[in-house]
C-alpha cells in the first residue's frame, strides 16, 4: 500500500518555480522524449486529432511532442514559472496552471492523458488517479511514466531509504514508485491497467555535480544491461496505462 500523505504543495512550486527561474524543465535527450512519446501513441492507440492533456507538463516538452504527433495537446502544471516558460516556447499549445487533484476541466474533456514524470510526485495519487478518470471520456486512455524504484540506479541514487541517498535536485514529496502500486491506484479509480518497463532513456543532466561525471557511464549501461526480457523489472522507467471503460 502506498502511504497516505498529502503533497507538499508550497514546497512543490517553490522547488519548480526556483528551477524555472535558471532553465527549462527538460530532463532528457530529445530521443527519449520521442521515445515515451511513441510509448504513449502506441499504448493508447488514439488517432491523430485526439485531444490529450499532458498532466505535470513542466516547461512543455512533452506537451509539444504530443502536438507534433497531431493530437490537441493541453499541457497544465502546478508551477506557474514553469508554465510561463511553456507559453513562451510554444505558442499556440493550451498551457493551464493547475493541480492534478483538482483539474480545472469538466468531465469526459479528454480522449487521453499523459502523466510525463508527475504520480512519483504525489505521495498518495489516488486523488490524481480519479480526477484522471473524471476528465477522460468513456474509452479515453491514460499513460504515465515514472523511476522505478526496482531499478539498482533509481533506488539508490534517489530512494530516501538508500544509505547513498541524494536529496539533490529533487523535491521531498517525489519517490521512485513501485510498479504494482502504481497500478493498484488506477485499477482502483476504475481503469483497466497494464504495466510496461523501459530501458535505455538518456538524460541530459543530472542536478548533483558529485556525481555528473558518472552520467555517460549510467547511460551506457542503462542501455546495456536492462535490455533482456528476464530484468524488465529493473528497468528505470515504470509505464502504467490503461482504459476508462
Ligand atoms: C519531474 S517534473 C516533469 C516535468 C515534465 N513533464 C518533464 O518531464 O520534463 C514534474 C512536474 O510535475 C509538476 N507537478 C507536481 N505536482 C503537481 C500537481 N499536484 N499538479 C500539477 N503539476 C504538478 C511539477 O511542477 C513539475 O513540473
Amino acid at each position: 500500500m502506498i502511504a497516505a500523505s498529502a503533497q507538499d504543495k508550497q514546497k512543490e512550486i517553490a522547488f519548480f518555480d526556483s528551477h524555472a527561474a535558471v532553465d527549462a524543465y527538460d530532463v532528457f535527450a530529445p530521443e527519449t522524449n520521442a521515445l515515451l512519446i511513441d510509448a504513449f501513441v502506441r499504448l493508447s492507440e488514439l488517432p491523430a486529432g485526439s485531444r490529450v492533456a499532458d498532466l505535470g507538463c513542466g516547461s512543455g516538452v512533452f506537451t509539444d511532442v504530443l502536438r507534433q504527433k497531431g493530437y490537441a495537446s493541453t499541457g497544465v502544471d502546478l508551477s506557474p514559472k514553469l508554465i510561463g516558460i511553456a507559453r513562451t516556447k510554444y505558442s499556440g499549445i493550451e498551457f493551464v496552471e493547475g493541480d492534478v487533484e483538482h483539474l480545472p476541466f469538466a468531465d469526459g474533456s479528454f480522449d487521453g492523458v499523459l502523466l510525463s514524470g508527475l504520480v512519483h510526485h504525489l505521495p498518495d495519487p489516488a486523488r490524481c488517479a480519479a480526477e484522471v478518470f473524471r476528465v477522460l471520456r468513456p474509452g479515453g486512455k491514460f499513460m504515465a511514466f515514472d523511476p522505478n524504484r526496482m531499478n539498482p540506479f533509481m533506488y539508490l541514487y534517489r530512494d530516501r531509504s538508500s544509505p547513498f541517498y541524494s536529496s539533490v535536485g529533487v523535491t521531498a514529496n517525489e519517490r521512485p514508485v513501485l510498479a504494482d502500486e502504481i497500478a493498484a491506484v488506477f485499477r482502483r479509480a476504475g481503469f483497466a491497467v497494464g504495466t510496461e518497463y523501459l530501458s535505455n532513456l538518456r538524460y541530459r543532466y543530472v542536478a548533483s555535480g558529485r556525481v555528473r561525471w558518472l552520467l555517460p557511464l549510467y547511460n551506457a549501461i542503462d542501455g546495456a544491461l536492462f535490455a533482456p526480457a528476464f530484468m524488465q523489472r529493473f528497468r528505470a522507467f515504470v509505464l502504467t496505462f490503461g482504459e476508462k471503460p
